[in-house]
């Protein structure tokens, strides 16, 4: 969502929660919007890119499955078409009773432009995740090998 800012110079792990709620918020809505008939997995993805703006994406699928798209990915265009390319948080919800981890490739995406970035997974129990990406994907490929 463009034009959505969080408080604070700060806006790494020092996020505060509050600013985390607004971006649940926001996953929440996207979740809603998904195109999800095959897995019927609606999956809502926000980030905060290190500019304050934050970016929505919902997962969409395809009859071809394996051209579905996660909701991650998804954000992460929108975030780079934007103009921002610089990750500081990606929050994820999905509607279940266990927080969801992004996938592989979600995981490697968010590398390419957040290597620090903290991950936040909700569900609708208080499961939570919150990590480093360092901790789902250390030793990651990225950028730098490529230099
Ligand atoms: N999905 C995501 O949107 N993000 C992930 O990180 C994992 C999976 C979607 C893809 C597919 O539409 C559905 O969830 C079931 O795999």
């Amino acid at each position: 969502m463009r034009g959505s800012r969080a408080a604070g110079s700060e806006r790494r792990s020092e996020l505060d929660e509050a600013a985390i709620q607004e971006m649940i918020s926001l996953a929440k809505k996207a979740s809603a919007m998904a195109y999800c008939p095959y897995s019927k997995f609606p999956v809502g993805a926000v980030v905060l890119a290190t500019s304050g703006r934050m970016y929505a994406g919902c997962n969409v699928e395809n009859a071809a499955y394996g051209d579905t798209i996660c909701a991650e990915r998804g954000a992460i265009m929108q975030m780079v078409a934007g103009g921002d390319q610089e990750i500081s948080v990606v929050v994820i919800y999905t509607p279940t009773e266990v927080a969801s981890s992004p996938c592989g490739s979600c995981r490697q995406v968010i590398n390419e432009f957040g290597p620090q970035a903290r991950i936040v997974s909700v569900c609708d129990n208080g499961d939570r995740i919150d990590a480093p990406l360092n901790d789902l994907l250390p030793g990651a490929f990225g950028p730098r090998n490529l230099a």
